[in-house]
């Protein structure tokens, strides 16, 4: 991992941010507390989330052009995000990193990152 480089050209840009949501996405819909939340056609989904994280992770703000600004707790809203919800994100999350081969130093950078919003999101403790 070089620290003076975004997460997004440590990944190694593109291509890398679209095989992490190609990994992460069949781990969502396989986990017992994502997976009924997310709609059975995940495609439109995986387009944006390709397009959010690649902002967020310093790349080319695609989801900021194409949607305007994110708001994405505002977005999370209509779904019962709770802690274990949270947790289950980053943990898919966690293993879609580790399936595409991302070294265990920017594994766990991203991680960090991306449990600051995570939690943020949670908006109820009940299902
Ligand atoms: C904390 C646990 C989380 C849960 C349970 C969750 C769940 C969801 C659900 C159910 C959707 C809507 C799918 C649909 O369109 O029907 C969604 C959309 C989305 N989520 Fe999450 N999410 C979580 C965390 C995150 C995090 C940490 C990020 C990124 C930092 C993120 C980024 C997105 C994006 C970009 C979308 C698409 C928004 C749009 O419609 O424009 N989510 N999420």
């Amino acid at each position: 991992m070089n620290p003076s480089l975004s997460i997004y050209d440590n990944l190694g840009g593109a291509e890398t941010v679209r095989k992490l949501v190609e990994a992460f996405y069949p781990k969502v819909q396989a986990d017992p507390l994502l997976g009924p939340l997310f709609p059975e056609d995940i495609t439109p989904v995986m387009e944006k989330q390709y397009m959010f994280l690649s902002q967020f992770f310093g790349g080319p703000s695609l989801y900021s052009d194409a949607f305007g600004h994110p708001m994405m707790r505002a977005r999370h809203l209509p779904f019962p995000v709770t802690p274990e919800r949270a947790e289950a994100w980053l943990a898919c999350m966690s293993a879609a990193l580790e399936e595409i081969g991302v070294e265990k130093q920017l594994c766990d950078f991203v991680l960090q990152r991306l449990s600051g919003p995570a939690f943020h999101f949670v908006n109820t403790t009940e299902e």
